[in-house]
């Protein structure tokens, strides 16, 4: 992989000469929020609701959105032109910033550290697409502040390594019988009388941004939608599955617990749904 060219709290740097302070509350405490944005033909997808996330989980924990939205479309656009970044991702983190380690939130006005870097992969034309995922069910061993996007990410990492140890692709987390979410992705079902079922949102999902889009999409189709937690029993009864977010948009869930869903292969609506977001996404691109 070619050097990329960074972002850190305001000057664009080689990769290797990016620097962060071993007291930055991002590393010493996970005290930082995050944003991965997809990124197709060069141009931004779902822009806004990206960073009213940002500005929401910052909130939530005391903080406040210390660069305004403008500024922060204007890095995003920069860092893809000097990456030549014409699909991939853009990854976002602000942390709290730099303070002696202490578990009180500092006092005094600390700059908040601000990264951004680029990471080139294939979304509109990815191999989940085509032959969709298998998942197991995993207890969800997070905290219960789930709508916040901490970079606190070790424990659904062991949940994605519980999958891959089981020579799967991903874990759905299941609480108190229902499934939360997966690791780092929304899920879905669609029954066999074609409804579509996705958990509502609480402190315990995160609201995808791509989830929001999928439900507003789905509601001009035929399809029925019930935001309520689902079982995974009724996932397994189901004709479709999928997850999504951004970096996977639609991906077609085949297998849950060693159960084929469906005819084993990706389903129809969820490609058809697939479809009508990338279209869309793209035609409101920035
Ligand atoms: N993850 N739920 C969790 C726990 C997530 O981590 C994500 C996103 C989503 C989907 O949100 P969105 O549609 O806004 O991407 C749901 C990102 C992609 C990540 O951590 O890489």
């Amino acid at each position: 992989m070619s050097e990329r060219i960074v972002y850190v709290n305001g000057e664009f740097v080689n990769e290797n000469d990016a620097k962060i302070s071993i007291f930055d509350r991002g590393f010493l405490f996970a005290d930082a929020v995050y944003e991965v944005t997809a990124i197709i033909d060069g141009k931004i997808i779902e822009w806004e609701g990206h960073v009213k996330r940002l500005e929401r989980s910052l909130n939530e924990l005391e903080m406040v959105m210390s660069i305004n939205p403008d500024e922060l479309l204007s890095i995003h656009r920069k860092l893809i032109a000097k990456n030549n970044l014409s699909e991939g991702l853009v990854y976002l983190q602000i942390s709290r910033g730099v303070a002696d380690r202490d578990f009180e939130y500092p006092e005094k006005n600390v700059q908040q550290t601000i990264v951004l870097f680029t990471q080139v992969k294939s979304l509109a034309e990815s191999n989940i697409a085509k032959n969709g995922i298998k998942v197991i069910s995993v207890p969800d061993i997070r905290w219960n502040r789930r709508d916040i996007k901490t970079v606190q990410l070790l424990p659904p990492s062991m949940c994605k390594m519980m999958a891959k140890k089981a020579g799967k692709d991903d874990a759905w987390m299941v609480e108190n019988g229902f499934v939360t979410e997966g690791t780092s992705n929304n899920a879905y079902i669609i029954s066999k009388d074609n409804v579509l079922v996705t958990r509502n949102l609480s402190n315990d999902i995160l609201a995808g941004v791509t989830r929001n889009s999928i439900l507003r999409y789905a509601k001009e189709t035929e399809i029925k939608i019930e935001e309520r937690p689902f079982t995974i029993d009724e996932a397994i009864n189901a004709s479709e599955a999928f997850v999504s977010s951004a970096t996977t948009f639609i991906g077609p869930v085949v297998e849950i617990n060693n159960h084929m869903i469906g005819n084993g292969k990706p389903g129809e609506q969820s490609l058809k749904l697939r479809k009508i977001y990338i279209e869309e996404s793209l035609k409101r691109s920035l």
